[in-house]
């Protein structure tokens, strides 16, 4: 059996490449800085994803500090930790370290409240968090969390020597480590030596992007330097995406399928109307957001 030898030749007319995002710097938490790659603006064009930040510094001032006690509701987290130690807490009693090459998937649900703290005083701290969204009947759904060390993430190399984690989702016959039934997220980190391919089906009506982290990579005749992210254009014809390595490259591809609900933002708040977003205002004001079963007693 050789899956994946066959999946490469699946893609007959490959997506094109609409835009390249540099993102922006900013910082977040208690001043950890970082570069928020898709921004609010984007929302609706990247539908179910509503946010990506890359972070990635040696120099501890900029993410010693971390991301102390701070709500979320509406929607799901999923932080990828390249290199580094953070340590989660939150509300509904979940606690984990993150560590070098792991993945920490958080569904706030109707709410939690937690900390995500370095547990480095040196060396580099690199990483993703992704935002992606909720279905509205999901939205008030019980908070969910889960880790996963490097070595539980599931992991093919292609024929060609590309190396591909399949964080969700299904490539090349392989299901990642959480799936969704709603969004049908897919979250991919391929690793590419210089001078080869890789080649993804997506569904055409799938919301894509991938964030070259190394080095660089061509689509459809396209350069896709390091530190942007590319937009792929949704043709209707379109299969899959097909891409070339032109130097040893590590990227992410995230797709998934738009929801298509009104999305309002505030803060850390993701709900579909300005009156949830009042209602999770209140509910963390007083208490309410975060409360686990038992603190009812
Ligand atoms: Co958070």
């Amino acid at each position: 059996m050789n899956t994946q030898q066959d999946a490469s030749k699946s893609v007959q007319f490959p997506r094109t490449v609409e835009r390249l995002v540099s993102g922006q710097a900013t910082s977040d938490g208690a001043g950890v800085k970082l570069t928020r790659v898709l921004t609010q603006n984007l929302q609706q064009r990247l539908d179910p994803f509503l946010m990506l930040d890359a972070f990635g510094s040696d120099k501890p001032d900029d993410y010693i500090a971390g991301f102390p006690d701070h709500p979320h509701r509406g929607f799901e987290t999923v932080t990828y930790m390249l290199a580094g130690r953070m340590l989660h807490r939150d509300s509904a009693g979940h606690e984990g370290l993150l560590e070098n090459g792991g993945v920490q998937w958080m569904t706030a649900g109707k709410g939690v409240i937690h900390s995500e703290i370095p547990q480095q005083e040196e060396g580099v701290m690199e990483g993703f968090q992704l935002w992606l969204n909720l279905p509205k009947r999901d939205k008030m759904n019980t908070p969910w969390y889960k880790d996963f060390q490097n070595n539980e993430l599931p992991r093919f190399v292609t024929p060609q020597g590309v190396a591909v984690t399949v964080i969700s989702g299904e490539s090349h016959g392989m299901t990642g480590a959480v799936t969704r039934e709603i969004t049908q997220p897919r979250y991919l980190d391929i690793h590419m030596p210089g001078n080869t391919q890789f080649e993804q089906t997506l569904s055409p009506e799938h919301n894509a992007f991938i964030y070259v982290y190394r080095g660089e990579v061509s689509i459809a005749g396209k350069a896709v330097p390091t530190q942007r992210m590319a937009i792929l254009a949704n043709e209707a014809q379109s299969d899959g995406v097909v891409i070339t390595a032109n130097s040893d490259a590590k990227l992410i591809l995230i797709s998934g399928q738009p929801l298509r609900e009104p999305i309002v933002q505030y803060g850390p708040f993701v709900m579909n109307t300005q009156q949830e977003i009042y209602e999770a205002l209140s509910d963390f004001r007083e208490g309410r957001l975060g409360e686990t079963e038992s603190s009812h007693n």
